[in-house]
Protein backbone atom coordinates (compact mmCIF):
# COMPACT_ATOMS: atom_id res chain seq x y z
CA UNK A 1 0.00 0.00 0.00
CA UNK A 2 2.65 2.53 0.99
CA UNK A 3 4.35 1.29 -2.40
CA UNK A 4 1.38 2.34 -4.22
CA UNK A 5 0.86 5.91 -3.39
CA UNK A 6 4.23 6.82 -3.81
CA UNK A 7 3.89 5.48 -7.34
CA UNK A 8 0.98 7.27 -7.70
CA UNK A 9 2.45 10.62 -6.82
CA UNK A 10 5.55 9.81 -8.89
CA UNK A 11 3.25 9.35 -12.20
CA UNK A 12 1.17 12.89 -10.87
CA UNK A 13 4.86 14.68 -10.98
CA UNK A 14 5.69 13.01 -14.56
CA UNK A 15 2.02 13.76 -16.00
CA UNK A 16 2.66 17.07 -14.88
CA UNK A 17 6.00 17.83 -15.96
CA UNK A 18 4.67 16.79 -19.37
CA UNK A 19 2.63 19.68 -19.71
CA UNK A 20 3.87 22.55 -22.33
CA UNK A 21 6.14 24.75 -20.43
CA UNK A 22 7.81 28.15 -21.54
CA UNK A 23 11.84 26.56 -21.13
CA UNK A 24 12.89 30.38 -22.16
CA UNK A 25 12.86 33.15 -19.54
CA UNK A 26 11.69 36.28 -21.48
CA UNK A 27 12.33 40.06 -20.69
CA UNK A 28 9.17 41.37 -18.47
CA UNK A 29 7.15 43.07 -21.59
CA UNK A 30 7.11 40.07 -23.32
CA UNK A 31 6.12 37.85 -20.53
CA UNK A 32 2.24 38.31 -21.05
CA UNK A 33 2.34 37.23 -24.88
CA UNK A 34 4.46 34.46 -23.81
CA UNK A 35 1.90 33.49 -21.20
CA UNK A 36 -1.01 33.72 -23.90
CA UNK A 37 1.12 31.71 -26.33
CA UNK A 38 1.95 28.92 -23.93
CA UNK A 39 -1.71 28.62 -23.08
CA UNK A 40 -3.36 28.83 -26.49
CA UNK A 41 -0.40 28.12 -29.37
CA UNK A 42 1.64 25.79 -27.78
CA UNK A 43 -0.31 22.63 -28.20
CA UNK A 44 0.31 22.80 -31.49
CA UNK A 45 3.40 24.74 -32.26
CA UNK A 46 5.43 23.33 -28.84
CA UNK A 47 6.57 25.20 -26.16
CA UNK A 48 8.50 28.17 -27.26
CA UNK A 49 6.49 27.81 -30.85
CA UNK A 50 9.50 25.36 -31.26
CA UNK A 51 7.79 23.03 -32.88
CA UNK A 52 6.11 19.97 -31.78
CA UNK A 53 5.38 16.44 -33.61
CA UNK A 54 2.21 17.63 -35.03
CA UNK A 55 1.47 19.62 -38.17
CA UNK A 56 1.90 23.09 -36.74
CA UNK A 57 5.14 24.43 -38.07
CA UNK A 58 8.18 25.49 -35.92
CA UNK A 59 7.49 29.76 -35.68
CA UNK A 60 10.87 30.31 -34.65
CA UNK A 61 12.55 30.12 -37.84
CA UNK A 62 13.48 32.21 -41.35
CA UNK A 63 10.01 31.51 -42.69
CA UNK A 64 8.23 33.18 -39.90
CA UNK A 65 10.10 36.62 -39.69
CA UNK A 66 8.67 40.06 -39.90
CA UNK A 67 10.33 40.11 -44.16
CA UNK A 68 8.50 37.27 -44.94
CA UNK A 69 5.38 36.66 -42.61
CA UNK A 70 4.29 40.11 -41.62
CA UNK A 71 1.90 40.84 -38.32
CA UNK A 72 -0.95 41.31 -40.22
CA UNK A 73 -0.50 37.94 -41.54
CA UNK A 74 0.06 36.46 -37.96
CA UNK A 75 -2.78 37.92 -37.15
CA UNK A 76 -5.28 37.18 -40.04
CA UNK A 77 -4.01 33.55 -39.47
CA UNK A 78 -5.33 33.49 -35.72
CA UNK A 79 -8.80 35.50 -36.91
CA UNK A 80 -9.46 32.82 -39.85
CA UNK A 81 -6.94 29.91 -39.32
CA UNK A 82 -5.45 28.08 -42.25
CA UNK A 83 -5.42 25.54 -43.91
CA UNK A 84 -5.40 22.88 -40.99
CA UNK A 85 -5.01 25.35 -38.51
CA UNK A 86 -8.72 26.82 -36.59
CA UNK A 87 -9.41 29.69 -36.16
CA UNK A 88 -8.52 30.99 -32.20
CA UNK A 89 -10.43 33.78 -32.98
CA UNK A 90 -12.89 33.14 -29.77
CA UNK A 91 -9.78 32.47 -27.38
CA UNK A 92 -7.92 36.01 -28.37
CA UNK A 93 -8.66 39.25 -27.86
CA UNK A 94 -6.61 41.59 -30.37
CA UNK A 95 -4.66 42.89 -27.81
CA UNK A 96 -3.74 39.40 -27.00
CA UNK A 97 -2.65 38.78 -30.48
CA UNK A 98 -0.42 41.77 -30.60
CA UNK A 99 1.06 40.73 -27.33
CA UNK A 100 1.63 37.22 -28.96
CA UNK A 101 2.95 38.49 -32.10
CA UNK A 102 5.42 40.57 -29.50
CA UNK A 103 6.42 37.88 -27.94
CA UNK A 104 7.38 36.04 -31.03
CA UNK A 105 8.94 38.64 -32.78
CA UNK A 106 11.14 38.61 -29.61
CA UNK A 107 12.02 35.19 -29.95
CA UNK A 108 13.12 35.11 -33.31
CA UNK A 109 15.46 37.32 -32.45
CA UNK A 110 16.35 36.08 -29.35
CA UNK A 111 17.22 32.89 -31.37
CA UNK A 112 19.27 34.75 -34.08
CA UNK A 113 17.27 34.92 -37.34
CA UNK A 114 15.38 37.75 -38.57
CA UNK A 115 18.05 40.19 -37.86
CA UNK A 116 20.06 40.96 -41.09
CA UNK A 117 17.17 42.77 -43.73
CA UNK A 118 19.64 41.37 -46.73
CA UNK A 119 20.01 44.74 -48.27
CA UNK A 120 23.71 44.29 -49.09
CA UNK A 121 23.51 41.13 -51.57
CA UNK A 122 21.96 43.23 -54.48
CA UNK A 123 25.15 45.14 -54.66
CA UNK A 124 27.41 41.84 -54.42
CA UNK A 125 25.97 40.23 -57.04
CA UNK A 126 26.76 42.81 -60.23
CA UNK A 127 30.57 42.84 -60.19
CA UNK A 128 31.95 40.33 -62.90
CA UNK A 129 34.43 41.64 -65.35
CA UNK A 130 33.89 42.64 -68.35
CA UNK A 131 36.37 39.83 -69.75
CA UNK A 132 36.82 41.43 -73.03
CA UNK A 133 40.45 41.93 -72.60
CA UNK A 134 42.13 39.54 -74.99
CA UNK A 135 45.34 41.00 -77.12
C1 LIG B 1 -5.19 23.13 -33.02
C2 LIG B 1 -3.80 23.35 -33.38
C3 LIG B 1 -3.30 24.78 -33.55
C4 LIG B 1 -3.42 25.84 -32.66
C5 LIG B 1 -4.12 25.86 -31.30
C6 LIG B 1 -2.70 26.94 -33.25
N1 LIG B 1 -2.19 26.56 -34.47
FE1 LIG B 1 -1.11 27.75 -35.76
N2 LIG B 1 -1.06 26.23 -37.11
C7 LIG B 1 -1.57 24.96 -36.93
C8 LIG B 1 -1.32 24.17 -38.12
C9 LIG B 1 -1.71 22.71 -38.30
C10 LIG B 1 -0.65 25.00 -39.03
C11 LIG B 1 -0.12 24.65 -40.43
C12 LIG B 1 -1.19 24.51 -41.44
C13 LIG B 1 -1.94 25.77 -41.72
O1 LIG B 1 -1.34 26.76 -42.19
O2 LIG B 1 -3.13 25.78 -41.46
C14 LIG B 1 -0.51 26.29 -38.37
C15 LIG B 1 0.10 27.40 -38.94
C16 LIG B 1 0.40 28.58 -38.27
C17 LIG B 1 1.16 29.68 -38.82
C18 LIG B 1 1.81 29.70 -40.19
C19 LIG B 1 0.84 29.90 -41.28
C20 LIG B 1 1.44 29.79 -42.66
O3 LIG B 1 0.73 30.19 -43.58
O4 LIG B 1 2.56 29.32 -42.82
C21 LIG B 1 1.23 30.64 -37.87
C22 LIG B 1 1.95 31.98 -37.97
C23 LIG B 1 0.50 30.16 -36.72
N3 LIG B 1 0.00 28.90 -37.00
C24 LIG B 1 0.36 30.85 -35.52
C25 LIG B 1 -0.40 30.40 -34.45
C26 LIG B 1 -0.60 31.15 -33.23
C27 LIG B 1 0.07 32.49 -32.91
C28 LIG B 1 -1.42 30.42 -32.44
C29 LIG B 1 -2.00 30.79 -31.09
C30 LIG B 1 -2.84 31.96 -31.05
C31 LIG B 1 -1.74 29.20 -33.15
N4 LIG B 1 -1.10 29.22 -34.36
C32 LIG B 1 -2.55 28.18 -32.66
C33 LIG B 1 -2.21 24.50 -35.80
C34 LIG B 1 -2.54 25.26 -34.69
Amino acid sequence: MQFRSWSGLILILFVASCAPQPTKIVPAEFQAGQKIFHKICSNCHGPDAMGKHTKAPRLIDAEYIQSNFSDDEIFEIIINGGDKMPSQRNKVSDEEIKEITKYLRYSQKAAGIGEDEDIEEEETVMEEEPEKTEE
